[in-house]
């Protein structure tokens, strides 16, 4: 190194084509340690990988090679206690990375950018980082899937109504309802999964966009690194955040459950409805009111939902108008990133606790079933049993209806004389064989809410994802027997 000869612009690797050093404002303003720095440790991990590569095609000594990563074993536990300068002039966590290792390392550091570029660093480091995200989201998501399927099974042969339009429907048990949750939470895990794909290829050799005349050895780093292979075009390499667009896409939609999840307990939980309980240590008090007691935990998972969907949107713009290989702009991704995935992890604790903590209101729930017609479409298919065709069927029992809501009459209680009135062939006492948990018990197809229908569920997903049996229960005798069809 026969060093700067400008003085003013030699804190910078690029400085040796400058004249003068940059302009203050401006490194304040281009700067992205003040947010990559977060990235340290997939910056060192990659550095590790690429050195011990140089080293074996023979641009790096053994010595050097041990020098190197024994400096970036330093860096490492500097970064990590806090303890490096962040200097707007070193630009990036990469400058950052690379200056203290050859403060650590001496003259062996200055060799370690030998073929490689930040442009595949970051593209490196953020693989990295989203697929160490994404494995520890899916662990979250794991706790969270567990207590909804524990307290599914607690409350399997609760009789919940359930809602289409707000508008009360038909009778489910409480294991379908968190069932359903199950489900989604499922596709939510089998996209962030699919993330691991997305960011499945080693970046590293592409160089600034076209690769290396040096004898580089790509799948070294890639196997190294835990990657299934190597990307294959360095121009597209160094621009691609489609696997960061996939993965704030799956936490996107992750939101979008967990924020109607958090709205519909807002709403059962509000004196009015009163079907969901919350206890005191995830409630919040108001200033004021002194009788307040607020869900605020389940509202700012709703609200916060709104930052993971900004974060995306705000990718999607900044990736539509660039040009092939490496702009500036892309710096702009990480902080959308990094708060997306801080939110989301934050928003599954939340639910996890709400899940884990709630209780359904028996006696509420009891009160209002009393109230409700939920059985009117068990009657009409009654009916179709009778041989008459569904459409007349479920003109008949709308005029029942009317006549029990008329009488302040629960359909379970209308008199065969009442029943006789609107079709001739009910068979005796009809009305007094309907329930909600008979109704429940009946529809025990695939996919119905029949308590051993979605216990087998139960079963399966539980298996799927913890690969036992679930704590609960013997396993049912064999799928198809355990009360499929009828
Ligand atoms: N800080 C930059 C980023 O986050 C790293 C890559 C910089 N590359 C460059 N040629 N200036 O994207």
């Amino acid at each position: 190194m026969s060093g700067n000869p400008k003085e003013t612009a030699s804190s910078k690797p690029w400085g040796g084509r400058f004249a003068e050093s940059t302009d203050k404002d401006v490194e304040g303003f281009t700067e992205s340690i003040s947010f990559d720095r977060r990235l340290f440790r997939e910056d060192i991990r990659g550095s590790r990988a690429h050195v011990r590569m140089l080293a074996r095609v023979g641009l790096l000594t053994p010595e050097e090679r041990d020098q190197i990563l024994q400096g970036l074993d330093r860096v490492e536990e500097e970064f990590a206690a806090g303890q490096v300068e962040l200097r707007p002039d070193w630009e990036d966590v990469h400058m950052h990375v690379e200056k203290r290792l050859v403060h650590h390392a001496g003259p062996a550091g200055l060799k370690i950018h030998t073929a490689r570029s930040r442009n595949d660093q970051v593209a490196l480091d953020l693989r990295l980082f989203v697929r160490a995200a994404a494995d520890r989201l899916t662990g979250e998501l794991d706790r969270l899937l567990e207590a909804t399927l524990r307290k599914g099974y607690d409350y399997r042969a609760l009789i919940l109504p359930a809602y289409t339009h707000t508008q009360q429907a038909q009778p489910v048990s409480g294991g379908y309802y968190f069932g359903a949750y199950a489900e989604r939470l499922l596709r939510d895990r089998k996209r962030l999964q699919g993330v691991l794909d997305s960011a499945g290829l080693c970046p590293l050799g592409s160089g600034a966009l076209a690769g290396t005349t040096l004898p580089i050895d790509r799948e070294f780093v890639a196997a190294e690194l835990g990657f299934s292979g190597v990307t294959r075009n360095g121009l597209d390499t160094v621009g691609d955040r489609d696997f960061v667009a996939d993965f704030l896409h799956a936490l996107s939609l992750l939101m979008v459950h967990l924020s109607g999840w958090a709205e519909e307990w807002i709403l059962w939980s509000t004196r009015e409805f009163g079907m969901v309980r919350l206890p005191d240590r995830l409630l919040t008090g108001s200033s004021m009111m002194p009788q307040k007691k607020n869900p605020d935990i389940l509202e700012l998972v709703r609200g916060k939902a709104g930052r993971v969907f900004g974060g995306y949107t705000g990718l999607l713009v900044l990736l539509k108008g660039l040009p092939l290989s490496y702009n500036r702009d892309l710096q702009e991704d990480k902080e959308a990133l990094f708060d997306a995935v801080d939110t989301v992890a934050g928003s599954l604790l939340m639910m996890r606790l709400a899940v884990d903590g709630m209780s359904f209101e028996t006696a509420r729930i009891e009160e209002i079933l009393g109230k409700t017609e939920l059985l009117a479409t068990d009657i009409a298919e009654d009916l179709v049993r009778l041989g008459v065709p569904f459409r007349e069927a479920h003109a008949i029992v709308g005029r029942i209806v009317a006549h029990a809501a008329k009488n302040s009459c629960r359909l379970e209680e209308l008199p065969d004389s009442d029943l006789a009135l609107f079709f001739d062939r009910f068979p005796r006492g009809y009305a007094s064989t309907l329930s909600p948990g008979g109704s429940v018990a009946r529809r025990s197809h695939t996919g119905g809410p029949a308590p051993e229908t979605v216990l087998q569920r139960f079963h399966e997903i539980w298996q799927e994802i913890f690969r036992t049996s679930p704590p609960w229960s013997p396993p049912p005798s064999s799928p198809g027997e355990s009360g499929r069809g009828r």
